[in-house]
């Protein structure tokens, strides 16, 4: 089945910005990483970085047209900002998981909120690069469970 990685706003600065947060991996490290532990599960994964919200949203519309079965998003800020982004998942009902290098419960009070978590089937936050492996290790699983 189709995955789709979506990253936000300034994670294609990761490596770089605030190592002492967000650690030293860079996008490409994480984004090959994600490649092959989707190709290693027989699936397909595509990924898609930008600091732009409406670019994001367009990449959502896409992916129904795509029959993507489930998206991992890290939005960045805009988890904190964007009910644009909210709609627009609620809008294609595409299943989609909540990732955060950082956690994000344990950093500035405006950083608890998410316009998304509730929608999602799940939010995993506070491993760093690991984040993305484990959701997409329960996006797999998800995939691969037999429908009741
Ligand atoms: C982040 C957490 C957000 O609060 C922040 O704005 C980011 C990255 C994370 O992965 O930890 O840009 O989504």
């Amino acid at each position: 089945a189709k995955i789709l990685v979506l990253h936000g706003p300034n994670l294609n600065l990761l490596g770089v910005r605030e190592p002492s947060i967000y650690g030293r991996q860079t996008l490409a490290d994480i984004n090959t990483a994600l490649v092959a532990q989707t190709q290693a599960a027989g699936h397909e994964l595509d990924w898609f970085q930008s600091n732009a919200e409406h670019e994001l949203i367009g990449r959502i519309h896409q992916a129904r047209d795509e029959q993507t079965a489930i998206i991992l998003f890290n939005p960045g800020a805009f988890t904190h900002t964007s009910i644009a982004l909210r709609d627009a998942l609620a809008a294609v009902a595409i299943p989609f998981i909540e990732v955060h290098l950082s956690n994000v419960h344990a950093r500035e009070p405006f950083r608890r909120h998410s316009y998304l978590a509730d929608i999602a089937v799940g939010v995993i936050c506070g491993f760093g690069p690991d984040s993305y492996r484990l959701a997409l290790e329960a996006a797999i699983a998800r995939l691969d469970r037999p429908a009741p």
